[in-house]
């Protein structure tokens, strides 16, 4: 018997994995849903049945193929070495494995071969915002020789998971009926402090996802320049990202202005993009088409529009990438490896 583990059941990526475990047809005789004490015995829908959410226990991992871990990176560091002493592959949402020397990190569109080494039990799911530009970037390797990136992010309160989600509408729900407040100066003190955002997010725009650190980067901007290198085996990619929060629900955007060693042919780039598993091209100016976070929400992979040439350096171009951050950005991602592990 075929047994998966969900540890984050009952959160923002875990209800997508049970969505997409179910859609996809994971061939997986059963499914363990894990979440914190405080939901054991909670019943949640998968797969036409209701399944009862267990506590965290290393028992849960016994005779478990893969286990999918979405439950926050303390979580995952302290847990999934019991997973994988237990025998189940962990496929991690966490950063805390990701660059890991021996944790392969796996854009299942772009290095699903790396999901099969895995000499400590544990595969890697790349950062939502990383995921929305890889596939992308793989192509601009491979056919001009990718050497710097310059990606803006502008990122769903869902990056952060439920509780982001739920700041952000209380926000808003609070700021729309008052006029005053809505047009923001001196009096928005009067709203209540965040606890997920460092600042009121609702009708605004945040320069900070997570902390800093000591050169004013913050951590999401670290992975943005970490994650890519690896996934395409560009150690010394050059990059330059800044990433911003914006009151969207779900779906993440990011703007790129890439540098190559080669003159781009935007045309070739184009042709490839269309060929390219998980990437959907949206790209008609005339008609002002092109990828919206909130028109592609529940969609899979990667949207692509504005490409453009950069007018000022013949070996570089500039791109719109847009992807739902709760679907490839997280959980399809990593069914797509489970997949792969289960030699589906
Ligand atoms: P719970 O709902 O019981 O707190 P999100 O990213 O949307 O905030 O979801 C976080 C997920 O991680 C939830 O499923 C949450 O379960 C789970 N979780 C949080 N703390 C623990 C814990 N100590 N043990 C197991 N699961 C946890």
């Amino acid at each position: 018997m075929t047994v998966a583990v969900i540890v984050g059941a009952t959160g923002a990526v875990g209800e997508e994995l049970r969505r997409i475990v179910a859609e996809r047809d994971l061939p997986v005789d059963d499914v363990r849903l894990v979440a914190s004490a405080r939901s054991a015995g909670r019943r949640l829908p998968l797969r036409g049945r209701d399944v009862e959410v267990v506590p965290l226990e290393p028992e849960v991992f016994d005779g478990a193929a893969v286990a999918f871990f979405s439950a926050g990176g303390g979580i995952s560091r302290e847990w999934a070495p019991v997973a994988a002493e237990r025998g189940a592959v962990v496929v991690d949402n966490s950063s805390a494995w990701r660059m890991h020397p021996e944790v392969p990190l796996v854009d299942a569109d772009v290095n699903a071969e790396a999901v099969g080494e895995h000499p400590i039990g544990i595969v890697a799911n790349p950062n939502c915002t990383t995921l929305t530009i890889t596939p992308v970037l793989a192509v601009l390797r491979d056919l001009f020789g990718l050497t710097a990136i310059t990606p803006t992010s502008f990122q769903a309160a869902g990056g952060s998971g439920q509780r982001g989600m739920d700041e952000l509408a209380e926000q808003a729900a609070k700021l729309i009926g008052d006029r005053e407040l809505l047009r923001g100066g001196s009096r928005t003190h009067a709203l209540p402090a965040g606890e997920v955002f460092p600042r009121p997010l609702a009708f605004n725009v945040i320069p900070q996802c997570m902390g800093f650190d000591e050169d004013g980067y913050t951590v999401e901007e670290l992975k943005l320049r970490n994650e890519p290198r690896k996934i395409l085996g560009l150690p010394g990619l050059a990059s330059h990202p800044t990433c911003v929060r914006v009151p969207v629900m779900v779906g993440h955007s990011v703007s790129v202005r890439a540098v190559c060693e080669r003159p781009v042919d935007l045309d070739a780039f184009r042709d490839a993009l269309a060929a390219t598993p998980g990437v959907t091209v949206l790209d008609d100016p005339a008609s002002s088409a092109y990828p919206t976070p909130l028109e592609l929400v529940g969609t899979d992979g990667v949207f692509v529009g504005r490409i453009r040439a950069d007018l000022a350096d013949p070996d570089a171009l500039l791109f719109w990438s847009v992807a739902d951050n709760l679907r490839k950005g997280a959980a399809l991602n990593a069914v797509q490896i489970g997949e792969v592990l289960l030699g589906a």
